[in-house]
């Protein structure tokens, strides 16, 4: 087995590689002057089961065009299965038509992701509001990890949390949350969140009793932080003492890190789906240790 990282992938292509006694094939990415991207693969990849690790954060469109690239140079070199990890997955909130004439971009991505030779796919915390699993959409084997019980493990380590509750800042989130409250040893619930446009969320508590406890926030992704933002205020306007915020996918768009911050969160925790300053726990072993049981 071969492993090779895109450009938002090499270092978690490293660290996979170091879990599973591996070394990094190495790929050259560079740009023509007209901007047209130039990819060459340096190593014998034939008859190999070649994975390719990716993440499609911040800029999706490039990213992905760059593991189409890959992927297909990887097939036509004779690799006999091209593995993708592909942690963290854009376009997976679009699933759907919401408004008439909507582009069902995560469809179109998966269809892609196929066409070029993808054999099998791995990705955390795919975000899967209205499709059950990713083996739904897509026809080759496709595999969604959990990081919510690492970014548990993560806190319970860092933190004392007294009279511990973990919440989740919408309804999808319970599986997190429920999750991460297992390896807490804690309670769990969720609040109710209102789309009001891309920036703004209004969201209504349900029956909590947060008041006295500390609370351990976790969602899957943060982009511009509206959704934990909103949540941290209700939190703390209901009393609660310590706020812990975690995520699987910390995009942090624009100033999202310094909000969450000054809306009173003690600390933030995300992994490193996403690199950014607060990727603090690696999905490395766990993304390793599927690749050993498929
Ligand atoms: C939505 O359903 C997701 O689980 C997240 O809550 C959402 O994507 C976070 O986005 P933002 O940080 O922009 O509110």
């Amino acid at each position: 087995m071969k492993i090779v990282g895109g450009s938002s992938g090499r270092a978690l292509a490293t660290l996979v590689a170091r879990e599973l006694d591996l070394k990094v094939s190495g790929v050259e990415i560079k740009r023509f002057p007209d901007g047209e991207k130039y990819l060459r693969v340096d190593e014998d990849l034939a008859g190999q089961d070649v994975v390719i690790v990716q993440s499609i954060n911040h800029e999706p469109d490039e990213l992905l065009f760059e593991y189409f690239l890959l992927c297909d140079t990887i097939k036509d070199l004779g690799a006999s299965k091209v593995i993708a990890v592909l942690p963290y997955f854009a376009y997976a909130r679009q699933d759907s038509r919401f408004n008439p004439g909507e582009a069902v971009s995560f469809k179109t991505v998966t269809k892609l992701i196929e066409y070029v030779g993808t054999t099998e796919l791995f990705s955390v915390d795919m975000h899967q509001h209205r499709i059950e699993r990713p083996a739904d959409v897509f026809r080759i084997p496709a595999h969604n990890l959990t990081a919510a019980p690492l970014l548990a493990e993560y806190v319970k380590a860092k933190t004392s949390l007294e009279k511990p509750i973990v919440i989740g800042p919408d309804e999808e989130s319970e599986q997190w949350a429920s999750t991460a409250a297992k390896v807490i040893g804690a309670d769990h619930d969720v609040l109710e969140k209102k789309r009001l446009g891309a920036e703004k969320v209004e969201i209504t508590t349900r029956r909590l009793d947060v008041r006295g406890r500390d609370v351990l926030l976790i969602d899957d992704i943060i982009s511009t932080g509206g959704t934990i933002i909103e949540a941290s205020r209700i939190l703390k306007s209901q009393g609660a003492r310590r706020l812990i915020v975690a995520c699987t996918h910390p995009i942090l768009a624009q100033n999202a890190l310094a909000r969450i911050y000054e809306s009173g969160a003690e600390i933030v925790v995300g992994t490193d789906t996403v690199p950014s300053p607060v990727s603090f726990v690696s999905v490395a072993p766990l993304i390793a240790d599927a690749i050993r049981r498929a």
